[in-house]
């Protein structure tokens, strides 16, 4: 097995290499003479190596040099591979110095985009471009669960949910999920929920969009629901029917009246979904008025580029009585000890992280950045401002339906709101029309074409459709002629409520206030622009600004995910690059770049395999197997894959439990699915048996899933498919470099094994599958995402870094990240226990400190050392996570040696205060610790009577002053706000039960 898995990498490592011609011309790497050696250096502080300057961190570690730290760390098995695999994986890519360029995003073609169904054009307002997607201050933030620092983009999200009760007309919203088609299979499986999972059945409008249509059929696959597509008007509200959907505007942009629909659903006890459009609820009777009881949609055209798919933020909106039971994060107010109102993430019980297999959705990684620029563009725009573009907006359409008709076309009756739909006596022949004219329309049926707007559209783009629909001939008006004449065709559904009248959407509409506010919100959270974020898990790695140029690049940014493929051939080129990369790197034969999340691969990789062992006639196989130190998204992934749970615990080194292991196995082994397994494990390990433990699942016919999140510690130094892997996902929002944006975007694709290639995603509008090449006898166990290759826009960060780096820089990042975890490690040992190493006594890429202890001699707990390092400036380590009470480092290659210093000076200074409280010096109930964080308001306040100087608060360590990051509030209380439940502006806060506290993790 290991042989033969070598001798395919060092294959692949060839093709690569253009040792097979034809391979070469298809898969190779492209390379562009750029200065990427130097910049690809210094982005992985790879300059450590030449330079010599970790010549600081080898005499504390146990080996004397980085490939033998590096090496002693992995697993005893695993290392006399590991040298020969590091040798053929160096081959991989060769001499690549490049990063997507210009030559690779030219070869896709900007054409006008009129297909609508969820994607339109929008403008980005500049300052928001420049100040916040463009911005490290904005996006390298982490998920905001350090709330005392996160002040700014807590703001931001509860404008979203806000803005989105608002405009929806419904009482709490979340603060974003994947994409629309995700949102609306969560909206599918609440009602499951809500009823108990007492009745199966949910039934989809044929008018919604396919992509939605799909998704929610595959999510129900897994879930043991069916979701049945009907003519709305056909609705049977049978007794186990848990919920409908319809879309409001509908998918061919028909307006529907829905109050009698609502009626007899509710009659039959049926909750009513409803997918709709931001823009349009500006104009029309948002669904909450008319009785819908959840409403899911995309916030993409507020501002986000298309993307070629993504990200964009989606959001659930519903009534207050389904809130424990809604995915995704929620924002919500609380106090701080001081009383005064500080935000935090809410009712975090409800969510996989605690709820693990009980949890109703796996979703972790969302879309907080993009949520943020949605939110702010509702701010920038306020209600008057989204209410002229939405006029505009429908003029426009209005116009184009007035001069269909003037040209003799049939015009969907309807009532509408950007979207015409138009009967023609040849779609195709319209569509090749358009295409000659670099315009991409929607053909609906054979007969029938649709006509999106949205807010970049022009005048001149009417009379451009006018022309194209009049066979290529300018008509004898022009759309500015007959505009005036035009009446709106809203049809009786007008909005007539007011909507987004709290101040904060009415007082920036001006650039000057607009920025300042910006900055203003920037400056109240930490960022990796001010320090390290050593996040165990999470790899909080530099994000390069050479990979993050390319992303706001029309060619890239401006691409509607549907147009015909041959005007997407930059990014079709860098996906094969991309996927070939990722296979060589993960040692698998084909990888789907649909998943949108870590949790999203997961999710696709179980579906894969529970599709393959149905394709062998062993469909009945269907217990995963998971040990206890799993995150939270792997057993919640394994029940929406339709899987039952059986958990294995781990030893006192923190291992798999080998014995529980094999009985496990043994007593399952009839219907034993899979396994899933992280490795280097969630303890920081090199897990001593993963090779038995591969071959275990093997031999009782389970498939093994390594969950890809710690990569950053095997990358070119072994590989899930060296190991006896057969799927894993990887955080490219971890190890390669796409940033976390305060809570997302991310992306999770996955590698397979070719027996799992035939199974992975399509999609119903632009088919894929395994890629770089998908095989003939494709058999897709459905459709996960909205758009057929996720979040693409990102994909070029990743690439990017590959590229820049080659194998050689990859390799070396994954030895110094291993290095500098091992030298914090070392330093840290006299003061803190380092809970779990491996057999040579090192760790892997991240360590975790067990600070239980102190409770007993100091009463100081994981969670006061994590505020006391916000006085430091530093964000804390993962908390309470795998192990309760304790608090995990990963530095990450990128850290520069005097930044690891500093954390680990603040975290031994902490130890001294840690100390003088278990000798008295410092009383239990009042000491630094325990009062963190300190705001400038507390200590500048007249009164101070805390027995240490308020110069100590502010100032611990030498380094603070220069630079000093101010917390904004005290430490906040969690279980009042979950008791007084506010999660939007203007909101009177609800009494009642209180969740319990929780601790902050990845
Ligand atoms: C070990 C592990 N697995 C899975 C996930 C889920 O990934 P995502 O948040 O991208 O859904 C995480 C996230 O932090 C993780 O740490």
């Amino acid at each position: 097995m290991r042989t033969s898995r070598l001798s395919r990498l060092a294959r692949l490592a060839q093709a690569r290499a253009g040792a097979n011609p034809s391979n070469a011309a298809a898969g190779q790497i492209k390379i562009i003479d750029v200065s990427g050696g130097s910049v690809s250096s210094r982005m992985a502080g790879l300059t450590a190596l030449t330079a010599g300057r970790i010549s600081g961190i080898l005499p504390f570690s146990a080996a004397s040099s980085v490939r033998a730290i590096s090496l002693s760390a992995l697993q005893p098995s695993d290392r006399c591979e590991a040298e020969r695999l590091i040798q053929s994986f160096l081959g991989a890519f060769p001499g690549v110095q490049a990063y997507v360029n210009k030559e690779m995003a030219s070869k896709n073609q900007l054409y006008k985009n009129f297909i609508g169904m969820g994607y339109y054009g929008t403008h980005i307002p500049p300052v928001i471009l420049r100040n916040v997607l463009e911005n490290p201050g904005w996006y390298t933030q982490y998920t905001p669960y350090q709330a005392e620092i996160a002040q700014g983009r807590l703001e931001s999200l509860l404008n979203f949910q806000t803005m989105i009760c608002e405009l929806t007309g419904m009482q709490i919203s979340n603060a974003s999920l994947l994409d629309e088609a995700t949102a609306a299979a969560e909206a599918m499986t609440l009602c499951s929920a809500v009823a108990r999972g007492k009745k199966p059945r949910f039934l989809i409008s044929s008018k919604c969009h396919p992509q939605t249509i799909a998704v929610c059929q595959t999510r129900a696959d897994g879930l043991g629901l069916q979701a049945v597509v009907v003519d709305e008007d056909k609705f049977e509200y049978a007794k186990d029917v848990c919920g409908v959907l319809v879309q409001y505007p509908a998918t061919d942009g028909s307006v529907h009246d829905y109050r009698a629909l609502v009626d007899k659903a509710h009659a039959a006890g049926v909750k009513v979904c409803v997918s709709t459009d931001l823009l349009a609820l500006t104009k029309l009777a948002p669904p909450g008025e008319w009785g819908a009881d959840i409403v899911i949609g995309s916030a993409q055209r507020f501002g986000v580029p298309m993307g070629y798919g993504g990200p964009h933020a989606a959001f659930m909106a519903c009534h207050d009585e389904y809130k424990r039971l809604m995915p995704g994060r929620i924002i919500g107010v609380s106090i701080d000890a001081d009383g005064a109102p500080a935000l935090r993430m809410a009712m975090q019980t409800r969510e996989q992280h605690i709820r693990r297999d009980k949890a109703t959705s796996n979703i972790c990684t969302a879309q907080a950045l993009l949520a943020n620029i949605s939110a702010l563009y509702g701010v920038y725009h306020g209600p008057k401002g989204l209410t002229e573009i939405a006029d505009r907006v429908h003029g426009l359409a209005a116009t184009l339906a007035a001069g269909a008709t003037k040209l003799g076309l049939k015009v969907n009756s309807a009532p509408f709101f950007d979207t015409v739909s138009i009967k023609v006596a040849d779609a195709d022949k319209v569509l090749a029309t358009a295409l000659q004219h670099k315009v991409n329309l929607r053909k609906l049926d054979a007969t029938t074409v649709t006509v999106a707007m949205d807010e970049t559209t022009k005048v001149a783009d009417v009379d451009l459709l006018l022309a194209i629909l009049n066979g290529g001939k300018a008509p004898s008006f022009t759309a500015a002629g007959i505009a005036p004449g035009v009446k709106p065709a809203l049809g009786g559904f007008e909005r007539t409520s007011a909507f987004m009248t709290q101040p904060i959407f009415n007082s920036y509409q001006c650039e000057h206030d607009m920025l300042r506010y910006l900055k203003r919100l920037e400056n109240r959270d930490l960022s990796l622009a001010h320090s390290m974020i050593p996040l165990g898990s999470c790899t909080m790695k530099l994000n390069a600004t050479s990979e993050m140029i390319p992303i706001t690049w029309p060619e890239l940014a401006a691409l509607h995910p549907y147009v015909p493929v041959d005007q997407a051939q930059g990014y079709a080129e860098m996906f094969r690059d991309l996927s070939s990369q990722l296979a060589v790197i993960t040692g698998f034969d084909a990888v789907s770049l649909q998943p949108n999340s870590g949790a999203s691969g997961e999710y696709a990789g179980l579906m894969a395999i529970r599709a393959y062992h149905q394709s062998r006639g062993e469909g009945h196989r269907n217990v995963c197997i998971i040990p206890v130190s799993a995150h939270g998204t792997n057993p919640a992934s394994a029940v929406m894959a339709g899987m039952k749970i059986v958990t294995v615990s781990t030893d006192a080194q923190g291992n798999v439990n080998m014995a529980g292991l094999k009985q496990k196995a043994e007593a399952n082994s009839k219907n034993l699915a899979a396994l899933m397994i992280t490795y280097p494990s969630t303890h920081g390990v090199y897990e001593e048996g993963v090779d038995e433990i591969c071959r275990i699942i093997h031999a009782h016919g389970g498939q093994v899933y390594m969950d890809g999140a710690n990569m950053n510690a095997q990358v070119g130094l072994t590989s899930p498919g060296h190991i006896g892997a057969d799927v894993c996902h990887l955080n490219l929002h971890k190890t390669f470099c796409i940033p976390h944006g305060g809570g997302g975007p991310g992306m999770g694709p996955i590698g397979i094994k070719a027996h799992l290639a035939p199974f992975m995603p399509t999609h119903p509008i632009i088919a894929t599958g395994a890629l770089p090449d998908t095989p003939k006898d494709a058999k897709p166990f459905g459709t996960m995402a909205a758009a057929p290759f996720g979040s693409s826009l990102i994909l070029p960060i990743s690439f990017a870094y590959i590229s820049m780096m080659g194998s050689q820089g990859l390799t070396d990042a994954s030895k110094l990240a291993i290095l500098k975890a091992n030298y914090m490690a070392k330093r840290l040992s006299p003061y803190y226990k380092v809970l779990f190493t491996g057999k040579a006594g090192t760790c892997a890429h991240e360590f975790i400190l067990d600070v239980r202890p102190f409770k007993d001699t100091a009463g100081v707990e994981a969670e006061d050392i994590a505020k006391r390092l916000m006085d430091y400036g530093f964000h804390a380590p993962t908390m309470s996570w795998p192990v309760p009470g304790t608090l995990m480092i990963e530095p990450t290659e990128s850290e520069p040696k005097a930044e690891l210093d500093r954390f680990i000076d603040a975290m031994i200074s902490i130890r001294h205060e840690i100390a003088e409280v278990e000798g008295g010096k410092l009383p239990k109930e009042s000491n630094p610790l325990v009062h963190a964080p300190h705001t400038a308001a507390v200590v500048l306040a007249d009164k101070w009577s805390r027995p240490y100087s308020r110069e100590r608060a502010a100032f611990p360590a030498p380094w603070v002053a220069a630079a000093k990051f101010w917390p904004t509030t005290s430490r906040v209380d969690n279980v009042y706000g979950d008791r007084h439940l506010v999660t939007r502006l203007g909101q009177q806060p609800a009494g009642g039960s209180g969740s319990e506290p929780v601790a902050a993790h990845a």
